[in-house]
């Protein structure tokens, strides 16, 4: 595949056949993460590698509860009809961790984001590699992460970027339509 088509494969998917992933592919997967850029070369992000059932069924059940406690707080509608059983349906589920205090040199200069900007960057390279593949993921975040980290034994000091469920696309994901980029030139416009 082509690089802007690799691109537009890449859709949030949110249901997935139980075929597992090849081992190979799993691992050129996490070595595309490997290859993303970090403040000071840092890599401040590490995976954990979810396949066993009982693991995944209360990854859910903490999500499950998140999606409640936005249900009972009077959040969007939509969550009601969100399924979350995509979290066990997958074969796998990639947890990216990281270090939030290797963020460079920001702080010397007010900018206080670089291990969450490195680690998003670390993710997006993962269901890349994905999509090549012609495997779906999903930047999935919705969970209580003091829940969370118990459950995966995850040390205090890291916290949790995402979890990325990987496996075969179950049916055709669709892709939210684009806005046209906002593009100024030379300086910020409010009329560009
Ligand atoms: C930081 C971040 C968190 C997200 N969390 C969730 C999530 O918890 N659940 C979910 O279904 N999608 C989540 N998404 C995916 C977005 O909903 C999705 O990217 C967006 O709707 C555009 O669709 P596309 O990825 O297919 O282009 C998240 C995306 C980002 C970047």
């Amino acid at each position: 595949m082509e690089f802007k088509e690799v691109v537009k494969a890449r859709r949030s998917c949110r249901a997935y056949e139980s075929d597992p992933v090849p081992q190979d592919q799993l691992t050129a997967i996490l070595e595309a993460g490997q290859w993303a850029p970090s403040p000071l070369h840092a890599l401040p992000w590490e995976y954990i590698v979810v396949t066993d059932a009982g693991v995944k069924a209360k990854i859910r059940e903490i999500s499950e509860a998140a999606k409640q406690a936005v249900l009972d707080g009077g959040g969007p509608g939509f969550a009601a009809k969100y399924p979350m059983d995509f979290l066990e349906q997958a074969p796998v589920l990639i947890v990216v961790v990281f270090d939030p205090t290797k963020k460079g040199l920001g702080d010397f200069f007010n900018q206080k984001f670089g291990a969450i900007q490195a680690v998003s960057t670390c993710v997006q390279n993962i269901m890349l590699a994905a999509a090549e593949y012609g495997l779906g993921s999903l930047f999935f975040t919705w969970f209580d992460p003091e829940k969370m980290q118990p459950v995966l034994n995850i040390p205090e000091n890291l916290e949790i970027a995402a979890i990325i469920p990987i496996g075969k696309p179950k049916g055709e994901v669709k892709a939210p339509p684009r806005k046209e980029a906002r593009i100024h030139h030379e300086e910020f416009s409010a009329s560009e």
